[in-house]
Formats: C-alpha cells, sequence, structure tokens
C-alpha cells in the first residue's frame, strides 16, 4: 500500500477538540496539521500533547519575516521534528537559503515547503494587493524560486499541481489543500478539487480540514476519504 497521503487540517482553539477528532480519524489519516489557530491558543504544550500520537506532524505557521528571525524560529520549530513545516517563499531567497541551510546544519528531516499563493486567493484577489499576473504564473516563478533555494516542496491549489509537476519532474514535494468533494462546501477556498483528482494530478500530501473536521462524523468523513484513494 502506498503513504497515506491524508493530512488532517486540526484547525480549532481547543486542545480537547483537537485531540477528540485526531482520536475519531487516526486510522485513516497518513498525518496531522497544526496551524495558527491551534498554535496561538494551544501553545508549544498543545503541540508537544498531539505529538504523542505517534502521527507524523505538519507545523504549519507560515513564516515570513526577516532572514535573522524565521530562522530562529524555524530552529524552534525543528525541535518537535514535524515531517513537514512551511514559510512564504515571498520572503525570499535570503530567508529560504539561511533555513536550507539551518536544516542541513541540524540534520533534520523536516521537510521545508513553500507556500506559494493562499488557496483563498483568486486572481482578482491577487490584483488587489498588487500583483498583476495570473495566479498560475505567480506560483510558477514562487516555486522557481523554492527550487532554487533548496526547499524540500511546496503548497499550491490543486489546479496548479500538473504545471509545477511537469516543470520540476518531481524534484519538488507538492502539498494541496482546498480538496473538496462534490457534497462539500467550499468554504473560503477558491481554487478547489476531489482528493482523488489532487493524488491522480501528482499531489505527494493532501491536505484536508473541514470536510472532516466540521462533518457530523469526522471518523466516517475520514474513513470515505481514505477508501477513495487506498
Ligand atoms: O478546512 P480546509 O480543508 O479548507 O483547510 C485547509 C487548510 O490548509 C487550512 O489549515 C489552511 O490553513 C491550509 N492552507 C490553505 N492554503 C494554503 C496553505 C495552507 O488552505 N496555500
Amino acid at each position: 500500500m502506498n503513504k497515506n497521503p491524508i493530512y488532517c487540517a486540526v484547525d480549532t482553539s481547543d486542545l480537547e477538540n483537537a485531540k477528540s477528532i485526531i482520536e475519531k480519524v487516526a486510522p485513516y489519516i497518513g498525518g496531522i496539521k497544526l496551524g495558527l489557530e491551534f498554535f496561538t491558543s494551544c501553545g508549544l504544550s498543545g503541540i508537544e500533547q498531539i505529538k504523542k500520537y505517534d502521527i507524523p506532524l505538519f507545523i504549519d505557521l507560515k513564516l515570513y519575516d526577516i532572514p535573522a528571525t524565521v530562522e530562529k524560529s524555524l530552529k524552534n520549530i525543528m525541535n518537535f521534528e514535524p515531517l513537514y513545516t512551511t514559510l512564504h517563499i515571498s520572503g525570499g531567497a535570503e530567508m529560504l537559503e539561511n533555513c536550507v541551510r539551518i536544516k542541513n546544519e541540524l540534520n533534520s528531516k523536516t521537510n521545508l515547503i513553500g507556500v506559494t499563493m493562499l488557496t483563498s486567493f483568486d486572481n482578482q484577489g491577487l490584483h488587489k494587493i498588487g500583483i498583476d499576473r495570473a495566479i498560475k504564473e505567480e506560483v510558477k516563478i514562487l516555486s522557481e524560486l523554492a527550487f532554487e533555494c533548496g526547499m524540500d516542496g511546496i503548497v499550491c491549489s490543486p489546479k496548479e499541481i500538473e504545471n509545477i509537476k511537469s516543470s520540476f519532474q518531481g524534484n519538488l514535494k507538492i502539498i494541496t489543500p482546498g480538496i473538496r468533494g462534490q457534497s462539500d462546501k467550499s468554504n473560503d477556498q477558491k481554487r478547489t478539487l476531489s482528493a482523488k483528482d489532487a493524488i491522480e494530478k501528482g499531489a505527494d500530501v493532501i491536505v484536508v480540514g473541514r470536510p472532516i473536521t466540521h462533518s457530523e462524523d469526522p471518523s466516517t468523513a475520514a474513513q470515505n476519504l481514505y477508501n477513495e484513494l487506498m
């Protein structure tokens, strides 16, 4: 059996709720993604508690600051030995290269993943922040920078997977949120696709949050996804 690519985004401010979701979905997922909502509420001790489940961790804090600050923050994150962690590629080459150097110095197995464009953006939203290129083009430019700086992979929407896969011939891991089935609400996600289509197009990891965590029965929702893919 292939490695389970389903990472459940446990986006909650409540540690007990996080644990309850994880205990329901654990048999069907390949990893747990903890992001800003969880971190700003449950903190480092919360991450420590989730680490005890011994399920691969994805710490998704999307670092973006001056190179020295990001480098030190990344070191702190690496103490938890996550399998994946994220940095904004738009932080620039120096920031990314410093992070790759730190990873190598620490002999860390953490995959450094660059965020291209948030999946909540569409072309109109991009225009409003002063970027006139189309999302597809912007994602390609940022992915090239991530690759040149030695990053392990990128986050992009399911719509951009094929383009990235063919441009980098599998040399960048592709992590994809914005996963929605036909009956799921899109919420704030603008560029979505089903889990199966995302994997067929070449995603290495799919991040699924609300379709599992906000469903009436998270265990069944996760199991259905697992059955669809594995
Ligand atoms: O609930 P939903 O399935 O939309 O969750 C998507 C998760 O992926 C959220 O935790 C969000 O922070 C994250 N994410 C995203 N777009 C990115 C990077 C991460 O939606 N570009």
